[in-house]
């Protein structure tokens, strides 16, 4: 019932002037099944964005680059790196790149998230991870090194449908999955690098500030 009422409020403020084609797109995304951030995750998403200002963003997990682009119509002098490990999808987000006009503050590359970041050597600022939950274990100390002092780590799916709190029964298929993700948040949640708050909002965030 409050979740329902902030999240209703959350939806009125948060237009954050995405413009309408954009906001379609991800409808027309989602509506075929196509992965892309839920609304409220990415108002939350471009909320921090908006309050971090960054100018070097990584993120792992570009899919058709409705995330990526909304994160750089916010923030108009920020740089993207972007990670995606299937073609289509890499494809299409350029594709999408070029038609909202940020393609020239993009670096997309096709490969996997965790055998990609350890080939990077730049120093990012925000970082949204979204990619193969996973790899999020794994990928974590990796992403610890790319991230400046003061800067912001957002992991989407925390929460993964309620199955990591065990709030809803995990099916059998995602009893792996579930375990992985409860296994990232505990480790993130102790990390003494960082100071993490987890939000129950959309499919579970967890926001980390590197101190
Ligand atoms: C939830 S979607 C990302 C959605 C996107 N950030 C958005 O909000 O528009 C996750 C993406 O990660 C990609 N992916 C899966 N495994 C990967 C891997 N090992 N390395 C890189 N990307 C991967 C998937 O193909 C998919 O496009």
């Amino acid at each position: 019932m409050i979740n329902e009422f902030t999240k209703n409020l959350t939806e009125k403020s948060a237009e954050f002037s995405l413009p309408q084609e954009l906001k379609d797109l991800r409808v027309f995304y989602k509506e075929s099944g196509i992965p892309t951030i839920l609304d409220e995750s990415l108002s939350e998403l471009l909320l921090m964005v908006s309050i971090k200002n960054p100018q070097n963003i990584l993120e792992l997990g570009t899919a058709t680059g409705c995330s990526g682009t909304a994160m750089l119509l916010t923030q108009k002098t920020a740089k993207l790196t972007t990670i995606e490990k299937f073609e289509p999808s890499q494809t299409e987000a350029i594709k999408n790149f070029k038609k909202f006009g940020v393609y020239d503050r993009v670096t997309a590359i096709l490969g996997d998230s965790y055998e990609t970041a350890l080939t990077l050597t730049g120093e990012y600022d925000f970082i949204f991870l979204d990619c193969n939950k996973a790899s999020y274990t794994r990928l974590l100390p990796v992403l610890k090194n790319l991230l400046k002092k003061g800067g912001v780590l957002f992991t989407d799916n925390v929460l993964f449908r309620g199955y990591v709190s065990g709030e809803v029964k995990t099916p059998k298929i995602y009893n792996s999955l579930a375990r992985k993700i409860r296994e990232f948040d505990e480790i993130l949640a102790s990390d003494t690098d960082l100071i993490t708050c987890f939000f129950d909002v959309g499919d579970g965030i967890a926001v980390s500030y590197k101190k």
